[in-house]
């Protein structure tokens, strides 16, 4: 945590940035190609014997004009991300630079707005509405988008011997979204089955700049990590987009203009929050949890057709948000895949005034107008805080296993507070909890087990189905 002095031996933060540019480029290069982000972490928390140090970030030149961070990388340090009385969250959602707004039509929308801006207030307002006046179309919306994934999968696995999860789930994942947020369904208005491809376009021209897409490096650095895409490569399918949803909000863009927000303000920050928030999410996350859960091997699987069949049939066969909240293993499994591999792994925060920082060790003076960044993973697997952080244990988070659910941060906070108008916790915290549940839910009900071949893809985990063995309870 943090304050303005600590009892810990006061420390220089370790680390440096190197030469001008030369710095930031060398940096940039280890963290995508020689050495990769886990192993980019550990050994310069090896060399400087802290968890906290100074170092770039990339993309660092030309799109970022300072790459320079403090890195923290413990459960302790980490927190002080999460405090807007210390810290600015302006800008800061993308990292050291922020993608242009040409890309979500002129606005700086809700994700990379400061709290103490009204608009955040206004907008996280908005939302707060849209998700509790359509909290009811979660369940039986997400159970028939992905039944009839499911399905899908049957069939490639009878036809072919396997499926592909990604683009499955990317359709299904989509289609969920904007039924049970808007209750439209995408493949019958003229966007047709088109949203995720065009989606994954327009998140490339956001993100390429801190991703490695698997090019080679000659190729991929001096071009995406150095120059940003062209805008308006983008702009007809971007409109594409708009009109889909300008169209399937009505509702929802009425009560925005009630609250002070522009029609079109409105709009683009729906699309924004349901395509890069939820959508993105979704893309990643899933694909973890399926990965996760079959790793953990057949004895998981069974212990959980138990409970979760158990449950849905003392509610009467049906699943209800009561049922769900009973299943503690299940929950376990979905805190443990969050904590793990959270699905945002990198947080950054602007320091608002003079700071000190405490690691487990030491204490650190911030100057005011330092970036912080914290690689989420190494605060979730601290081991002063978890027993075998790097092991999947499924039940880690049941009963008296509860109380670790504060070392949980993959909402840009702890797993035991919610986000607020005042905060920047994750506005569809509970929702990303629930539809996650209901993934592991709705494959136990249907299937007494299954197996995956895993990859690895840009985004996330690749996972390919190759037997789904129907419930036979
Ligand atoms: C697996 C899915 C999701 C993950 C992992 C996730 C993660 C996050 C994270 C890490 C942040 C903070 C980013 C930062 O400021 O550094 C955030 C913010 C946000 N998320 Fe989520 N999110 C997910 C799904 C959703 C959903 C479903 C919604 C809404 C329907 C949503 C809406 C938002 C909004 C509006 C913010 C900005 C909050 C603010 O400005 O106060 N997210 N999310």
């Amino acid at each position: 945590m943090s304050s303005e002095s600590s009892n810990l031996p006061m420390r220089e933060i370790p680390g440096g940035y190197g030469l001008p540019f030369i710095g930031a480029i060398k940096d940039r290069l280890d963290y995508f190609y020689n050495q990769g982000p886990e192993k980019f972490f550990q050994s310069r928390a090896q060399k400087y014997k802290s968890t906290v140090f100074r170092s770039n970030m990339p993309p660092g030149p030309f799109i970022a004009s300072n790459p320079k961070v403090i890195v923290l990388l413990d459960a302790k340090s980490f927190p002080i991300l999460f405090d807007v009385t210390k810290v600015e969250k302006r800008n800061v959602f993308t990292g050291t630079f922020m993608p242009s707004t040409k890309l979500t039509g002129g606005y700086r929308v809700l994700s990379y707005l400061d709290p103490s801006e009204a608009r955040h207030t206004q907008l996280k307002t908005f939302l707060f509405f849209l998700l509790k006046s359509r909290s009811s179309y979660v369940i039986p919306e997400f159970h028939s988008t992905y039944t009839a994934l499911f399905e899908s999968l049957e069939k490639g696995i009878a036809e072919e011997g396997k499926a592909g999860f990604g683009n499955a789930n990317d359709q299904a994942g989509f289609n969920f979204l904007c039924r049970m947020l808007y209750g439209t369904n995408p493949p019958e208005t003229s966007l047709g089955t088109d949203g995720p491809s065009i989606i994954q376009k327009w998140l490339l021209f956001q993100i390429a700049p801190i991703k490695a897409l698997g090019l080679p490096k000659f190729l991929e650095d001096p071009t995406i990590h150095t120059f940003p895409l062209p805008p308006f490569l983008i702009k007809k399918d971007y409109k594409r987009l708009y009109d889909f949803f300008y169209k399937s909000t009505g509702f929802a863009l009425d009560e925005a203009v009630s609250l002070g927000i522009p029609r079109e303000e409105a709009c683009h920050n729906l699309l924004f929050t349901t395509c890069f928030n939820s959508f993105g999410g979704i893309k990643i996350f899933f694909p973890t949890i399926v990965k996760w859960v079959a790793s953990a091997g057949v004895e998981l699987q069974a212990r959980l057709v138990e409970e979760i069949r158990s449950a849905v049939k003392s509610n009467g066969g049906k699943v209800t948000i009561a049922a769900v909240e009973k299943m503690s293993l299940m929950k376990s499994v979905i805190y443990e895949a969050l904590r793990i591999e959270p699905p945002v792994p990198l947080q950054y925060a602007k320091a608002k005034t003079d700071l000190v920082i405490e690691s487990h060790e030491n204490a650190f003076k911030v100057k005011k107008g330092e970036m912080l960044f914290g690689y989420q993973p190494f605060a979730t697997k601290d081991p002063k805080i978890f027993e075998n952080p790097d092991k999947f244990v499924p039940d880690r988070f049941v009963g008296e296993g509860e109380k670790l659910l504060q070392y949980v941060l993959w909402s840009n906070g702890p797993e035991t507070e919610g986000p607020t108008l005042a905060n920047k916790q994750c506005a569809g915290k509970d929702l990303v909890v629930l539809f996650s549940r209901l993934l592991v839910v709705e494959l136990f009900l249907r299937y007494d087990s299954f197996q995956v071949q895993i990859g690895h893809s840009a985004l996330g985990a690749s996972v390919t189905f190759t037997s789904l063995k129907k419930a036979t309870s």
